[in-house]
């Protein structure tokens, strides 16, 4: 059983993290107004407001994934919630530099942050080394809480058990929980991208600080930049995937789901294929050897139809002709899979390289992002939080939620993100404070992006609620006692 300590901090993670999600939204419907002409905001204000929204909304789904699979691994290994409370408090600094160099600073490179882009920037000087210093601040916060979680799973598991090797032959002599399997495979691609974050920092530093007589290699550079920014979108969505496999079942009141040899397989694929995908971002770099190109289509293939596949068909099963227990926890896991799938299939057919001759750096991309993660990631996480902050409370279970917010949620999440992919079908680029003059007549598909937008935040804002109750709760004293 959680502590009230692990119950605090991850009360307090899960306030944070809705709370920023609610202001990084404000932001995105800002974006999209502005590029409709419904409202009208500088540009360097827009790309200012872009970065800080790309990198708020990766970098909160990120620790609500980590916070979500600490809670539930301490079902199997002890975990110090020092190491959460740790990576709270640098969390707290980082976002704050972050933020002052956006907001104060100007800084505008975009949440990838592209050499030499930060190098261009028009804002104050001390804006980029603040962007970076605030991103190494965030680095090392869970870098910190990855190792740490990692760390204890391989003092009770070997290896081979934590990637469920056993499973691929009859008998297995150890049970490796689904929770375990497919935290090791994130957390193991979170520690390699934040690592590869590490040596990316320091080259920008050695360049800013060596007064012109040292200049990074641009393609290299932009290999990092998304090997990290890729790889670290992608396993926040799977830490996500790891509650699912923990909670759906026994929230529904089923048996539990078990760690098989095709689980097992589709899992250690996506662990090696995930770290080549990132290829698919370059293909129009032509100077980049093809062979690199084709390892990008063919890794972003595997990397995710078997844990997709593995993951609907598991979900499938435990649903359909099952009397089974609904409440809002796995109707948002349920409707997140949809979510994950439908954007899945988005990504898909943007890194298959004759689509992407077409659909490269067009509105397409944020569609299919959007997708799997403001319909798919974000309803793992919400699921989570409903969950757990029943947890916290003896308040009812699951208090009934209207039927009118799920269809507010979906309504609004899918009509926000088809507007996305309107404009990547007419070719519309993607980070334009206004569209090009050739999509004049389009600039409405913008603004209709943002009053579904509105909609779904509507939605959010009614979980929150309903979520903050309960999490409160948790610094009550008194109810500390009686639960210990
Ligand atoms: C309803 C909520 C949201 C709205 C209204 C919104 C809106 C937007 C808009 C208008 C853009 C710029 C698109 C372009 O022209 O390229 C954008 C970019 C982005 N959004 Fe969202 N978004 C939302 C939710 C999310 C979520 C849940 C995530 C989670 C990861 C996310 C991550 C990003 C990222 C990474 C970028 C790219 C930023 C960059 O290019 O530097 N957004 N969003």
């Amino acid at each position: 059983m959680a502590s009230i300590s692990l119950k605090r901090i991850t009360s307090t993670w899960i306030i944070t993290v809705l709370v920023l999600f609610v202001i990084a939204i404000i932001f995105g419907i800002t974006m999209r107004f502005n590029q409709g002409k419904f409202i009208q905001i500088s540009p360097t204000s827009f790309y200012s407001i872009m970065t800080v929204h790309g990198l708020t909304m990766i970098g909160i789904w990120s620790v609500a994934g980590l916070a979500a699979v600490h809670y539930l691994l301490t079902r199997y290994v002890e975990i110090p919630t020092s190491i959460s409370v740790f990576a709270f408090l640098l969390t707290v600094l980082g976002v704050v530099m972050l933020w002052i160099s956006a907001f104060i600073g100007e800084f505008h490179a975009g949440w990838t942050f592209l050499y030499p882009l930060p190098f261009k920037a028009v804002g104050e000087a001390w804006a980029t080394p603040l962007f970076l210093l605030g991103l190494g601040v965030l680095g090392v916060a869970w870098l910190v809480w990855s190792v740490g979680m990692l760390f204890q799973i391989l003092k009770k598991y070997t290896l081979s058990q934590a990637f469920a090797w056993q499973h691929f032959g009859s008998n297995p002599s150890v049970e490796t929980p689904p929770l375990i399997l497919i935290s090791t495979v994130s957390l193991i691609g979170i520690i390699v991208c934040l690592l590869s974050a590490v040596v990316l920092l320091v080259l920008f530093f050695a360049e800013y600080f060596s007064n012109g007589s040292y200049t990074n290699d641009p393609l290299l550079m932009k290999n990092i930049t998304y090997f990290f920014g890729h790889t670290i979108a992608n396993e926040t969505l799977y830490l996500g995937l790891a509650s699912l496999y923990e909670l759906m079942p026994e929230i529904s009141k089923k048996p539990k789901f078990k760690t098989t040899w095709y689980v097992a397989l589709a899992w250690n694929c996506t662990l090696v294929f995930i770290l080549t995908a990132f290829f698919h971002h370059l293909y129009m770099d032509f100077v980049q050897p093809l062979g690199f190109q084709m390892i990008g289509q063919l890794a972003s293939y595997f990397a995710s139809l078997p844990a997709a596949a593995v993951t609907a068909f598991s979900v499938a099963v435990l649903v359909y002709k099952n009397q089974i227990k609904w409440s809002l926890s796995n109707i948002l896991f349920f409707l997140g899979v949809m979510g994950w799938v439908i954007g899945g299939v988005g990504a898909l057919i943007d890194a298959t390289i004759s689509n992407n001759i077409i659909l490269h750096n067009t509105l397409w991309v944020p569609a299919h992002f959007h997708t799997y993660n403001a319909m798919g990631n974000v309803l793992f996480s919400l699921a989570f939080f409903v969950w757990v902050a029943n947890d916290f409370s003896d308040l009812p279970v699951d208090t009934d939620i209207p039927k009118y917010i799920i269809a507010f949620l979906l309504l609004g999440g899918f009509g926000f993100v088809l507007m996305f992919y309107f404009g990547g079908a007419l070719s519309i680029p993607r980070r334009f404070n206004l569209y090009p003059s050739e999509f004049n007549e389009w600039s409405w598909v913008a603004t209709a992006g943002g009053w579904f937008a509105v909609v779904y935040l509507f939605a959010i804002l009614f979980i929150f609620m309903t979520i903050l109750k309960k999490c409160l709760k948790v610094y009550n004293f008194q109810h500390a006692g009686r639960k210990q």
